[in-house]
């Protein structure tokens, strides 16, 4: 069964072509970052116009890569939400159209499930039950996924996401945008425990996160010491320090959650899964605990259709349909 898949819930304008949720075909992925980089970060009605740009060349980019013809397409899914309102419209939209012009069922997947989803594109995907750590731009979540629909929120982020901690700490220190991949790149070069950093925690909820406390840690360093934004040596010890504080925090968490469920398989997704250190981390906790991790490879953790049409699949053989009067979601 050959599933379109339409991604345009933040800045990546994607679509791919996936086969029976398990095997891709394509992957079309149109990244916006240099047009949100003088901003600082995504400005919400630019990203909207530049999907409305490239949708289109993108969906047609994936069937051609697929070597699949518009008649070949079983279904359709698109991403419904969380993400931005604007741009998540564009896809829905054209979601919509085509399921209605091709007469093929239409689902509407929720990103965060599709994240995790990714897991089961690989050539070894997770069994049931397990552990899904979702790290992103806007999320950073714990789940115990009990099958390819029911996943239970274990905890959260209290304050920001992961991913938007990587993104404002690179701001503070006068990097650029996108954040978490200056970032990963910078503390090569630093100096982990050069700078004390928090590790916050809850102690009543041990599986919430939080990382604001963290970034202002970040921000009171660069006023004591303004040679952090001069100097390369010590610019790089800082995010080295920031980096490792978030990997612990992350990677503390996910075992916790890994404990208190008594599941053995963890799977680690969403953009900042594509850090190399928490990978790292995370590889070496696991073999030393004798879990079995999933680490879906570096282009299904970032934003892409690939995952979204996979949790399409799963949506549509299960014979749901999305009401062509439904609307998409920003929060949830
Ligand atoms: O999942 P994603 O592509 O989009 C959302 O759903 O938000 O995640 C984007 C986030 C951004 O905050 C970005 O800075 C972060 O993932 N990210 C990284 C890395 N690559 C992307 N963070 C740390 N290290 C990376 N290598
Ligand atoms: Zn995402």
């Amino acid at each position: 069964m050959l599933i379109l898949g339409i991604e345009t819930s933040c800045d990546e304008t994607a679509a791919a072509v996936v086969a029976d949720g398990r095997r891709v075909l394509s992957s079309v992925v149109a990244t916006q970052f240099e047009l949100h980089a003088a901003y600082g970060g995504v400005v919400p009605e630019i990203a909207a116009r530049r999907h409305l740009e490239s949708i289109l060349p993108v969906i047609q980019g994936a069937l051609d890569q697929a070597g699949v013809a518009a008649p070949e397409i079983d279904g359709l899914a698109v991403t419904q939400g969380p993400g931005l309102i604007g741009a998540l419209v564009i896809g829905m939209a054209v979601g919509k159209a085509l399921a209605l012009a091709w007469n093929r069922p239409l689902a509407g997947v929720h990103h965060l499930q599709a994240h995790i989803l990714a897991a089961f594109l690989t050539e070894n995907p997770p069994e049931f039950p397990f552990v899904a750590l979702v790290v992103s731009g806007g999320h950073t979540n714990l789940y115990r996924v009990r099958d390819f629909q029911q996943m239970d929120l274990l905890g959260r982020s209290r304050d920001d996401a992961a991913g938007e901690a990587f993104d404002k700490v690179a701001k503070l220190l006068h990097l650029g945008y996108p954040g978490g991949v200056i970032i990963e790149k910078l503390a090569r070069q630093g100096n982990p425990k050069a700078f004390h950093l928090p590790r916050p925690r809850i102690h009543a909820e041990p599986l919430t996160f939080s990382f604001s406390g963290l970034k202002t840690a970040v921000a009171l360093q660069v006023t004591k010491n303004p040679e952090v934004l001069t100097d390369p040596g010590i610019q790089a010890d800082l995010a080295a320090g920031f980096q490792e504080a978030v990997v612990d925090c992350l990677v503390s968490r996910a075992f916790l959650a890994l404990e208190e469920t008594g599941c053995q398989r963890l799977v680690v997704c969403g953009g900042v899964a594509a850090n190399g250190r928490l990978r790292q981390v995370l590889q070496e906790k696991a073999a030393a605990e004798g879990c079995e991790l999933f680490l879906p490879p570096l282009n299904l953790c970032t934003d892409n259709a690939a995952m979204v049409a996979a949790a399409g699949y799963h949506r549509l053989i299960a014979g749901e349909r999305l009401d062509l009067s439904a609307d998409v979601f920003s929060r949830g």
